[in-house]
């Protein structure tokens, strides 16, 4: 190919990153062939329906997205569809036949990515997937190029825009779960299936491709402890402001020295760490290296053109990589393929927290000492401790906050306080406390 040809861009599926993607390309069309040095074009869409929200008038449009896998004029294929069978399908077949790869799947890479990437390094083509984390943020440039210099020691982040969006309107407005979850849906920004939003799947795929590039190790997405945050209530909400915290559903991976933690769920943080105020569909990804001490990157995490954002950012690189040597070109996932680490994935019983407890307990005598009694057997010790003034023959809300202990002995510890005559069950809580310090 020489200089003057253009690139020629294949996208199948046009949904909302779909519109947004082919609405960047057009208008930032001089900027983007100015840094690529060639043009860029939008050779063919393929897509079951037209999508008002931008103009294809002038590009080619099959309703078969395998016509663009299969079309020989095609240089880059850009999958948006979603979902995982049909797009590892599309994916394949768009490798096989010699295609560069941009795509903003964070299922399809956290669950097949390793098999994607053996078949593109086979036939020496690039898989680019930025759009499939946090949305409009860099985070995966930053992480795999930026930060390459160090030793990654942890990543946090808030990187589902519709959790934190339903998390934030009920703390700031008293809003229902499901009705702000259907305001996320109608602006766009939910999952197809709105569940993997909720139980923190969209994040554990998400945290696996995160912790792959940190690490160097293989993606693995089945050992990835999963908690969503249906069970999150107004009172915990307000329990939690009371005690200095806020809660977010956060995706952690630490490297611990004994082995990986990779974890996804609510978390009580302290209400003055800049993660704390990232509301909204917004998300942010904290970073901390031994050289470069803690990092944060902020932007939206979801929706048209944020997302199209880091698509074409993607589009971009291959363009200008079209002619590099493939074996010069940045790895996958940041290491090379013959280097990645065998260090193990922790079980979450072997994973140290401190903790926010709530327990629903009849107001007798001597609850709380039991309480307090089988807390100290198991060696956990209480840094906060209140009970709320309720009425006569109300349940008295209790509410703990624990000093690090292990998962497998809160466990215990709670299985026994459950079983304590005075404690209503099923309703306790416990959500992990971190402090997100360096
Ligand atoms: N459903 C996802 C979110 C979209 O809300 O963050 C972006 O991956």
């Amino acid at each position: 190919m020489n200089a003057e040809d253009s690139i020629k861009v294949g996208i199948a599926g046009l949904g909302t990153v779909g519109s947004g993607t082919v609405n960047v390309i057009r208008r930032n069309a001089r900027e983007i062939s100015s840094r690529i040095g060639r043009p860029l074009q939008i050779a063919h869409i393929g897509a079951r329906r037209d999508n008002p929200a931008c103009d294809t008038s002038d590009i080619r449009v099959s309703r078969d997205i395998f016509a663009v896998a299969n079309d020989p004029e095609i240089d880059i294929l850009v999958e948006l569809i979603g979902g995982t069978d049909t797009a590892r399908e599309l994916v394949l077949t768009a490798i096989h036949n010699g295609k560069h790869i941009v795509t903003a799947n964070k299922a399809l890479i956290a669950e097949h990515g390793n098999e994607i990437f053996h078949a593109a390094h086979d036939k020496g083509v690039d898989v680019a997937f930025e759009a499939a984390v946090a949305g409009g943020i860099p985070i995966l440039k930053a992480l795999g190029e930026g930060l390459a210099a160090n030793h990654i020691n942890w990543v946090a982040g808030i990187i589902n825009g519709t959790g934190n969006f339903i998390l934030t309107e009920m703390r700031e407005k008293g809003r229902e779960f499901e009705d702000v979850l259907r305001e996320a849906q109608a602006l766009g920004y939910a999952e197809a299936d709105p569940a993997f939003d909720v139980n923190g799947t969209d994040a554990a795929h998400k945290l696996t491709i995160l912790a792959s590039i940190a690490f160097g190790i293989p993606l693995q997405f089945s050992k990835v402890y999963t908690e969503g945050i249906e069970r999150i209530t107004p009172e915990d909400v307000l329990a939690a402001e009371q005690l200095g915290y806020r809660i977010k559903h956060l995706g952690i991976a630490k490297d611990t020295g004994r082995g990986i933690e990779l974890r996804v769920h609510p978390t009580l943080i302290p209400r003055d760490v800049l993660l704390a105020s990232v509301n909204g569909v917004m998300n942010a990804v904290m970073v901390d290296g031994d050289a470069v001490g803690p990092t944060l990157y902020y932007g939206a995490g979801a929706g048209d053109e944020p997302t199209g954002s880091a698509v074409v950012a993607d589009i971009i690189e291959l363009g200008r990589e079209l002619t590099a040597d493939h074996d010069e070109r940045v790895p996958y996932l940041g290491f090379r393929a013959d280097a990645m680490a065998a260090t193990p994935v922790l079980p979450i019983e072997d994973v140290f927290c401190s903790f926010y407890i709530r327990l629903h307990v009849q107001d007798r005598t001597g609850v709380l000492a039991d309480i307090t009694r089988i807390l100290t057997e198991h060696s956990i010790s209480i840094e906060a401790m209140f009970q709320k003034d309720v009425g006569e023959d109300e349940l008295v809300p209790i509410v703990m906050l624990t000093h690090q202990v292990s998962e497998r002995d809160l466990n215990d510890a709670l299985e026994k306080i459950s079983a304590l005559p005075a404690v209503v069950e099923p309703d306790t809580m416990r959500i992990r406390v971190e402090m997100l310090d360096a």
